[in-house]
């Protein structure tokens, strides 16, 4: 049942390529032109803003979809952790489109936190994968993210499904707010189909992560770093590094190292930079030499241009194929997944049932 692979997650991450082409499969159009989305739809021009809740992994990726719709849409975007919201009970404004991000569908602070907005926000969807769960009955509309039944404690497939719903809600939206017209669609739609091969390419460099990981194994505290969708992606890294191997870990936006991190950096502090050649690259490069002056040890993971121009004085560089700014958060979640898996099998923890954890959190 693991299918020759020594964990679940192990499989659960090399089976992203076929289970993200699925997903994929299930929004396009006949013709990969356009995006079918479930018969009742959303009309994105009825909402000005859009409140999203959900916790642990599902928030994360949340926080990343946050830059796909105001960038592509202009829709303004909240995004809070479920324990947060709803205790917290914030207004919830007119026209507001609520979305709850929830793999099992059954996590009790994100329920709790969709039944408070009932009655408040215009409309209710989830984003699950499981559609007979608890979440799904209980929107108006709900999105399956087809990633098929995930065991692995730290969700890895989810996360990279439900990107790939988010990236494509996002798309219609801007579509919808007459930001993206119908050829640009067909564009980012083609590049979300070349993401199954890329992600492929990302999995052959599992073997080149593995000793990267074994000098992990090794550190007491590793932060991540990223810029952009890239910042909620470093925080994800940092999530699955401490949930599996029990390494401190924790992720920074890069511009707030000197805000305070930085003072954690010497020799024995490994600092994991996501950095694809996009338009931040220099100011990422930039907070990355600010580590490497201190004797931090830089794991760079960006494209082929990226390394031309700041592998310099790097400890590790690790290489990725081109992808397009949209689907980098989905493609980069790749090494950031193989980093924590290697680790943890280097360090022997139990990968699949991560001490104090349980898969799927009904409780408060
Ligand atoms: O089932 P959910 O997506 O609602 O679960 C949310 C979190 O409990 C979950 O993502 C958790 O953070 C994972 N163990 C992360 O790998």
């Amino acid at each position: 049942e693991k299918a020759g692979h020594k964990h679940f997650m192990a499989k659960e991450i090399a089976e992203q390529p076929g289970v993200l082409g699925d997903a994929i499969g299930h929004y396009l159009s006949n013709d990969g032109l356009d995006v079918n989305f479930p018969a009742d739809g959303l009309d994105f021009t009825a909402y000005d803003r859009i409140t999203m809740v959900a916790c642990g992994t599902a928030y994360l990726a949340c926080l990343t979809s946050k830059y796909w719709f105001e960038q592509l849409a202009g829709i303004p975007v909240d995004v809070d952790v479920a324990s947060e919201f709803r205790y917290r009970e914030p207004p919830v404004p007119a026209r507001t489109l609520a979305v709850f991000v929830s793999q099992s569908g059954e996590t009790a602070d994100t329920l709790a936190a969709l039944r408070y907005t009932e009655g408040k926000a215009d409309k209710i969807a989830a984003v699950v994968n499981v559609p007979e769960s608890s979440i799904a009955r209980e929107s108006d509309i709900v999105f399956p993210i087809h990633a098929g039944i995930e065991i692995g404690v730290a969700s890895t497939k989810a996360f990279t499904c439900q990107l790939t719903v988010l990236a494509l809600m996002a798309l219609k939206a801007a579509v919808a707010k007459d930001r993206l017209d119908a050829e640009g669609l067909a564009q980012h739609l083609v590049s979300l189909q070349n993401l199954p091969g890329l992600m492929n390419i990302a999995l052959g460099l599992s073997g080149d992560i593995k000793d990267v990981a074994a000098k992990l194994a090794e550190a007491r505290d590793v932060l991540f770093l990223g810029r952009g969708a890239m910042y909620p992606l470093a925080l994800e890294g940092a999530l699955k590094l401490k949930e599996i191997s029990y390494i401190h870990a924790e992720g920074y936006a890069s511009g707030e190292l000197k805000h305070g991190p930085i003072a954690l950096v010497d020799k024995h502090v490994p600092v994991i930079v996501m950095a694809p050649h996009d338009r931040l690259f220099d100011k990422t490069v930039s907070n990355m030499q600010e580590v490497l002056a201190r004797g931090g040890k830089v794991v760079l993971i960006t494209d082929a241009q990226g390394a031309k121009i700041a592998s310099d004085g790097v400890w590790q560089t690790i290489v990725l194929p081109e992808v397009s700014d949209l689907m980098a958060p989905i493609l980069y979640a790749l090494p950031a997944q193989l980093l924590a898996y290697h680790t943890a099998v280097a360090k022997g923890t139990d990968v699949d049932q991560p001490r104090n954890l349980a898969k799927s959190v009904t409780v408060e």
